[in-house]
């Protein structure tokens, strides 16, 4: 059932039941919160929401006041602002103005809503209470009490999402303060998020502390792909950074909210797992003849593989030909490279190698620790997993995508096995000890510098864009299998018109239903 509201003047419907802040937050009309958070219920604590309501003595408190027919609300009016200016002369009493040196400053709602609304002199002469200013609360979070300004959303988030309870607010009055529980620290897969749900500087985490500030970051929308769940992130990086091979830094990963797949949150693992983007990058596209390494281009290197191919089917020995592929690819690609090497070459031996699977939990990790593993089933390639005795025999030439195809075998056999093919391929984002056995490395993107979409672990197909601007000599995977394909004359049909992410998805959903 819907209400009809009257905010700042403008009427506005609202769904019974809702808050008057929640309907005008979804009317575009933003109230001042600090304690409200839409994960959980209503504390009252900041009274920073306080608004004017026609026919009330008081003012009221708009994340807790919920909407009734006909309400007529002011949330601008000489006297809500009057109030906020005291709420935040109140609460800056006793926090420190230390934004200079904090690293919320440039992030900070208090800091934000003094900038709107204060900028007054305040009339406490009285020196400031001394806190704590680095309490372990958590094996990578610290706490400041000075900046704390009680507004509880850490301890509701334990106590309502995680169910963790660790922390509370201990002892009374002016000495209250969040402290902890039992346990000696909170030390589980979902500390990080306290760092984003603090809306001023308390909480801090020593992967971030001190190394920047957040107006030299650049924000980008992205998808975790460091397990099946696919939640949905901003990563923040410096652009252009001078002491790197790389056009930038990733600084951290944050999560970005989506209620279907992760709601507000994201897990330690995603969050402080960032160091893959930067760090370890195949950045050279190389042939080795001999013990040296010369420079290729991407034509070269796929005419040099539809030369041997096409050599290869001319003798009929295509069953030689064998492909290790992973489910780390986007759909696009899964797709592009089944057009190729099944449906196109007919090929025996295409084999899955992906990561080995970690623990996973019932809230957002899952075990596998690859992106696309539904997207892979969904589109039909056996999971076949790569034997070394299968590729040993009568494998002449080997296509690997990925570089976690070594970390799946013993080094010593590994190398026995691929000494004995004679020519070897890889594709892939990182470095490994595949790179001294290969004749031909590839560099290729992440998924964080390319576009397409993947399946999550429950179906949910998501699209991404770049985030990070990928290295110059990368390769994605789907340009490559495109460019072989057409080079090999396979499927014209189909292979010639693709000349976008976009028309290869529309390719896979004409073909796979589940993907319409
Ligand atoms: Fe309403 Fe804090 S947001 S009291």
């Amino acid at each position: 059932m819907k209400v009809k509201i009257i905010i700042d003047g403008k009427t506005v419907e609202a769904a019974e039941g809702s808050t008057i802040l929640q309907a005008s937050e979804k009317a575009g009309l933003a109230i001042p919160h600090l304690c409200y958070h839409p994960a959980f219920a209503p504390e009252g604590s900041c009274r920073m929401c306080l608004v004017e309501i026609e026919g009330l003595p008081k003012l009221e408190l708009a994340c807790s006041t919920l909407v009734r027919e006909g309400l007529k609300i002011q949330t601008k009016s000489p006297r809500v602002v009057e109030a906020r200016k005291a709420v935040l002369e109140f609460l800056l009493a006793e926090h420190p103005l230390d934004c200079p040196i904090c690293d919320k400053a440039g992030e900070c709602k208090l800091q934000d809503y003094f900038e709107e609304y204060g900028l007054f002199e305040s009339r406490f002469r009285e020196i400031k209470e001394k806190r704590e200013k680095k309490f372990r609360l958590g094996k990578r979070l610290i706490l400041d009490r000075e900046r704390c300004i009680l507004c509880t959303r850490c301890v509701r988030y334990l106590g309502e999402v995680t169910r963790t309870g660790e922390a509370g607010v201990v002892h009374r009055g002016i000495r209250s303060e969040i402290g902890l529980f039992e346990s000696e620290l909170i030390d589980h897969l979902y500390s990080g998020n306290l760092t984003e749900l603090c809306p001023v500087g308390a909480i801090t985490d020593t992967d971030f502390r001190f190394k920047t500030r957040v107006w030299f970051l650049e924000k980008k929308a992205s998808l975790c792909t460091l397990c099946g769940r696919g939640c949905n992130i901003f990563i923040e990086f410096h652009p252009g950074f001078p002491r790197t091979k790389l056009p930038r830094r990733v600084y951290r990963i944050r999560a970005r909210e989506n209620p279907m797949v992760n709601r507000f949150w994201i897990c330690d693992f995603g969050r402080y797992g960032y160091a893959y983007l930067d760090e370890n990058r195949q950045d050279r596209l190389v042939q080795k003849k001999g013990n040296r390494k010369t420079t290729l281009t991407k034509e070269k290197a796929v005419g040099f593989l539809t030369e041997k191919i096409n050599g290869m089917k001319l003798m009929g020995r295509l069953p030689w030909l064998a492909v290790v592929l992973h489910s780390g690819l986007s759909n696009e690609e899964i797709f592009l490279a089944r057009k190729l090497f099944l449906d196109g070459l007919g090929l025996e031996k295409v084999f899955l190698s992906d990561p080995p699977p970690g623990k996973g939990d019932d809230f957002l990790l899952t075990s596998e620790r690859t992106p696309n593993k539904r997207g892979w089933q969904e589109i039909g390639i056996p999971s076949v997993p790569p034997e070394l005795l299968s590729l040993a025999e009568s494998t002449h030439l080997l296509i690997i995508f990925g570089h976690h195809f070594a970390s799946n075998f013993n080094p010593a056999e590994l190398r026995n096995v691929l000494n004995r093919i004679p020519m070897k391929i890889l594709l892939s984002s990182h470095r490994s000890p595949l790179d001294d056995l290969m004749d031909i490395i590839i560099p290729t993107p992440v998924i964080a510098e390319k576009s397409g979409t993947l399946t999550n672990s429950d179906g949910i197909v998501q699209p991404f864009e770049p985030a990070l601007q990928r290295l110059e000599e990368a390769v994605p995977e789907g340009d490559f299998i495109l460019d072989l394909a057409r080079e090999l004359k396979v499927d014209r049909a189909f292979f010639w018109p693709l000349r976008s992410t976009e028309a290869v998805y529309r390719a896979l959903a004409d073909e796979i239903p589940f993907f319409k």
